[in-house]
């Protein structure tokens, strides 16, 4: 794993977009996979403000996000496809014909998990992950063993917790998603983890030095073989 150490949540933001531009300049028709949540609307800003000055080209790229609550339709402003939109897609020349969500408004777990393992059946060259603070990746929450591919889970009550500020009230959180597996987020060529502030130092250090087990799915990246993270001070604080 090559840990990067940021100042602060802007620095955590700048290098990651210099990672994710090098992935876009080197292969304009990339496929990147992305992340929802706090901590990469700093890095989807800096790609924006790149692309704005003419640095950056998202024509000929395809995205395939990590998950998307399940029962939120693409207008919900707190799907990920409504946050993707407003984050990324809107202010690029992305494809938005190209990027992917899961379909919340499948109500067929089966179907929606099969639909989505045929779109990510494509290789992903960089995939964009955040860590929750119970070391999730995606939606996989801890559990007892490492699911494999795209599956509907029940929330856990702390990314309940951790989420209900994006919406109206706790009840409103949805309590369940659908997210890609374990095994497809391994699939990826390189893996860039974005981690800021105090709350994620315990899951920062179980994920880097702890045992690899699925209760805390991140520690499985310790056995992929390009792994990145870029962490602030605080993140870092308990290593
Ligand atoms: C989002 C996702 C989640 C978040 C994680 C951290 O698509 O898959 O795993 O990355 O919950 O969320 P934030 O960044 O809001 O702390």
């Amino acid at each position: 794993m090559n840990i990067c150490k940021a100042k602060n949540y802007q620095d955590m933001s700048r290098k990651a977009a210099n990672i994710i531009s090098a992935q876009v300049i080197m292969k304009p028709h990339c496929v990147l996979g992305l992340a929802t949540g706090s901590s990469p609307i700093g890095t989807y800003k800096q790609l924006i403000e790149w692309y704005n000055k003419g640095d950056l080209d998202f024509a000929r790229v395809m995205s395939i996000n990590l998950d998307e609550y399940k029962g939120l339709s693409p207008e919900n402003p707190q799907s990920y496809r409504y946050f993707m939109n407003t984050n990324l897609f809107d202010h690029v020349n992305i494809d938005k014909t190209r990027t992917f969500v899961p379909n919340g408004l499948e109500p067929d777990p089966e179907k929606a998990c099969a639909a989505y393992e045929e779109i990510i059946r494509q290789s992903i060259d960089l995939q964009l992950l955040g860590l929750g603070r119970n070391g999730h990746i995606g939606f996989n929450e801890p559990a007892d063993s490492f699911a494999r591919e795209t599956h509907c889970v029940n929330l856990t009550e702390s990314t309940i917790d951790a989420n209900k500020r994006f919406f109206e009230s706790e009840n409103d959180v949805p309590r369940q998603a659908y997210t890609m597996g374990i095994g497809s987020i391994m699939k990826a060529r390189k893996i860039l983890v974005v981690v800021s502030g105090e709350d994620k130092a315990d899951a920062l250090k179980a994920t880097i030095c702890g045992p690899i087990t699925p209760q805390v799915p991140a520690s499985i990246l310790q056995l992929h073989n390009d792994v990145t993270i870029v962490a602030d001070e605080a993140a870092m604080s308990k290593l």
